[in-house]
């Protein structure tokens, strides 16, 4: 997926979206949307027949996400909490990443998400392990996040919320010296890594569905 400009994640959001089968006219929710680069990725997938709800709390990330994705028509960027998801209509997907870790109660928002789905629809999320990334070695931390480590919970999670859990798996950019990798590590923690090798943290894909 070309789509998602320099997100050394998109492999991770590719390979979730192809398993998923998400195509033209799916009505999607992204749910702390941040900067937008996920919601343009699923609003070039779901093309102007569909719906692409771009939600964050903060009202500064509705900005940038409608200016990301001014080019789209489809994409409706809303200011919103997670807690308190609402939408003018069920949704084929609702999708979180890097959006757990900072809530304060991740079986509150995942259930929130749970309820605004279709039946037969998804809800996928896509969490770090912080703890696993490394960085020469050493264990890389997060101690800001409120749960750091929240993938390693998202299957518990998706079956608490009454989801069919369908799949999960972890996935992880690595790299040594320069290039996107070091760059993002730096941007995270403020440490240039030098020629350290390095592993962000492991994003786990979870795929749960509703029943139909
Ligand atoms: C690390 S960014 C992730 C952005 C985007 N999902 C991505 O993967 O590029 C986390 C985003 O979640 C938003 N956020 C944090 N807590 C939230 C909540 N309770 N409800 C909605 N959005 C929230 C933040 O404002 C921020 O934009």
């Amino acid at each position: 997926m070309d789509t998602l400009r320099d997100d050394v994640y998109r492999r991770p959001l590719a390979t979730a979206l192809d398993r998923l089968g998400v195509a033209q006219g799916w009505r999607v929710v992204d749910v702390g949307a941040g900067q937008g680069d996920v919601s343009v990725a699923l609003a070039e997938i779901v093309g102007h027949d569909g719906r692409v709800y771009a939600v964050d709390s903060d009202p500064l990330a509705r900005d940038e996400t409608a200016a990301a994705a001014a080019a789209y028509s489809q994409v409706v960027a809303l200011t919103q909490a997670a807690e308190d998801l609402v939408l003018p209509e069920q949704v084929d997907l609702a999708f979180c990443r890097f959006l757990l870790l900072h809530v304060v109660d991740p079986p509150t928002v995942m259930g929130r998400m749970a309820s605004v789905v279709r039946p037969g629809g998804w809800v996928v999320a896509q969490e770090p392990v912080t703890s696993a990334g490394r960085v020469g070695g050493a264990a890389l931390s997060m101690p800001d996040a409120r749960h750091p480590d929240v993938g390693a919970e998202l299957p518990a999670l998706v079956r608490a919320s009454g989801l069919e859990l369908v799949d999960a798996w972890a996935e992880a950019p690595a790299g040594a010296g320069p290039g996107p990798v070091a760059e993002y590590l730096a941007s995270l923690t403020g440490v240039e890594p030098g020629d350290d090798p390095i592993v962000l943290p492991p994003l786990v894909t979870v795929l749960g569905r509703r029943a139909g």
